[in-house]
């Protein structure tokens, strides 16, 4: 028996699972509601004769597609992607997200980006009037690293221990704890423009539709 959180997530997921046709080539996002999806769409490939390829967002999200059974394949090889579906770890109603907070927010927003459509799986908890809340990820580049952190202000840096995150590429995790992000647009414009800061986990305009998981196994989506 899922606990009302997992089968929120669970079904967000399988719902999703729609959007994906024989033949597609499908961003595979990352997280605890992405691998729902995973495991889903590997099920399909394995019963239904489902026939797609998968470019995942993290090494994580590739060793459980492979192991699933879905034919893993890197953004270069697919070079244009029908449909990704990914978590998120808020949306508002204008469908923006902050995204990142399994540290794969810049894999994921280069997937998400060459993708015809952006699905977003979400149990309602993620669901916000005004971003900010969950704390901002901001990916930057390991030199000079405390300087570029310096540059952005009320900054916590996310700690493995006592070493910073360090994300599939290498580089580090800070977590910017802001409440409220008035402009996301803005925001994500200025951070992008500090040299050392790679990408930030806001995504503008780039989901189009969430299907939103409830734990009484309901499901909505919204587009
Ligand atoms: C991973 O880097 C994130 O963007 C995830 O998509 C996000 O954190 C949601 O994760 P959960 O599905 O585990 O809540």
């Amino acid at each position: 028996e899922l606990s009302p959180i997992d089968k929120a997530k669970f079904v967000a997921a399988k719902r999703a699972t729609d959007f994906v046709e024989d033949g597609m080539r499908v961003g595979l996002g990352t997280g605890s509601t992405a691998a729902w999806l995973v495991r889903c769409l590997g099920e399909l490939v394995r019963d239904d004769g489902l026939r797609i390829i998968g470019v995942p967002t993290s090494s994580r999200t590739a060793d459980l597609a492979r192991e699933v059974g879905i034919k893993v394949v890197s953004l270069d090889e697919a070079k244009w992607l029908d449909v990704t579906i990914d978590g998120a770890d808020e949306y508002d109603a204008n469908l923006n997200l902050i995204k990142g907070g399994g540290g794969a927010l810049l894999q994921e927003k280069i997937v998400a980006t060459a993708s015809d459509q952006m699905v977003v799986i979400a149990d309602i908890s993620k669901q916000v009037e005004t971003l900010g809340a969950f704390p901002l990820p901001v990916e930057v580049v390991p030199f000079g690293w405390q300087t570029t952190k310096a540059l952005v202000e009320e900054t916590l840096v996310r700690l493995n221990g006592d070493t910073p995150y360090v994300t599939d590429e290498g580089n580090y995790i800070v977590d910017l704890h802001l409440k409220r992000i008035g402009n996301p647009r803005q925001l994500s414009l200025v951070l992008n423009q500090i040299p050392g800061v790679v990408e930030n986990g806001l995504f503008i305009d780039i989901c189009d539709a969430v299907v939103i998981g409830y734990g009484d196994g309901k499901v909505e989506v919204r587009d």
